[in-house]
């Protein structure tokens, strides 16, 4: 189990090597610059749609950020300093500086994520300052684990993770290391894979999310909303998104049954090989319910 005051904890090297190159492929930055070449997309003049397909690395990729969005639209004014908990390589944190204008901070525990995610602000700055586009707000990416954030207390207005928690075994330090850098009444948005119900079996693996078992930690909709309460937040809605999670499959095969490419790439860029098999395991596990998505609105105290 990770401590919350040892970000290289074993559990932690072993989540960041889960998602990071292994020596038999190319740098993950020069993988995805030769996917969007592949897309018919100039490599140095991406942008946020162009990227969509590979730096969303969750569920339903670009579909859910917007979703989640378009339910924060209410909370967020332009100014906001937002956290984006677990950022990966930085498309989420994009999409909410672009979209509300407000300034975000990601932090994610795997340094190869962390590096693609600034490198690929620079090139979408780039694009945008070419077009003669408005640029990103302050978009910035820190190295760390979300169980010890190396930010002050009450530093942000809002906080959003997007399919982070299975990671996380101490889930109590999770919640706890958020609310104390929520400003107070300030908002959290989780976007997760919960384990479907209290006795249903672990998926089998790879996952997207975890090679083994010993990498992922789920909590049913309800420990989650207790281990919220607990923590000090008020939980103002939680919700399954599995109706939209089945759906987005669905188009997802009709797609490749068309012979286009799936719209969501992430898995595969970054898995490579076991990609293919962690996505087919993960829908099998959502299909027969014994994972669930969940999405939940909390505030903190
Ligand atoms: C499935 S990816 C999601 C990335 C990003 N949220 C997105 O949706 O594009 C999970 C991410 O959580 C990060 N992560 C897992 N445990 C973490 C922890 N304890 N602290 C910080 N990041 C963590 C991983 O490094 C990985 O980037």
């Amino acid at each position: 189990m990770s401590s919350p005051t040892s970000p290289a904890s074993a559990d932690a090297t072993e989540i960041a090597a889960h998602y990071s190159t292994d020596t038999t492929q190319q740098p993950l930055l020069d993988r995805l610059l030769a996917a969007l070449a592949g897309d018919g997309v100039d490599p140095q003049r991406p942008t946020i749609a162009t990227l969509a397909p590979y730096d969303q690395f969750h569920g339903r990729g670009l579909d859910a950020t917007r979703d989640m969005a378009d339910q924060l639209a209410a909370h967020i004014r332009a100014g906001h300093h937002l956290l984006d908990i677990g950022c990966g390589i930085g498309g989420p944190a994009r999409y909410f500086a672009q979209r509300f204008g407000c300034r975000v901070t990601g932090i994610d525990l795997t340094p190869e994520f962390c590096a693609v995610a600034r490198a690929l602000g620079e090139l979408v700055q780039g694009t945008l300052a070419a077009n003669g586009d408005v640029a990103l707000p302050e978009v910035t990416f820190e190295l760390g684990n979300a169980l010890a954030m190396p930010f002050a207390g009450a530093s942000f207005d809002g906080a959003y993770s997007m399919n982070v928690s299975m990671n996380i075994a101490d889930k109590a330090a999770f919640y706890r290391d958020i609310h104390r850098v929520l400003r107070p009444g300030g908002w959290l948005m989780l976007s997760e894979i919960a384990r479907g119900h209290a006795d249903a079996a672990p998926p089998d693996f790879p996952t997207p999310w975890a090679s083994t078992a010993t990498g992922s930690f789920l909590a049913t909709a309800d420990e989650t909303r207790d281990g919220l309460v607990q923590a000090g937040f008020e939980v103002v809605e939680l919700r399954s998104t599995r109706a939209q999670a089945l759906e987005f499959a669905a188009l997802s095969r009709a797609a490749v049954a068309r012979g286009e490419l799936p719209p969501h790439r992430s898995v595969r860029l970054v898995h490579g090989d076991i990609g293919p098999l962690a996505t087919t395991n993960s829908a099998r596990a959502l299909a027969d319910g014994r994972i669930e998505p969940i999405e939940v609105f909390a505030r903190r105290g």
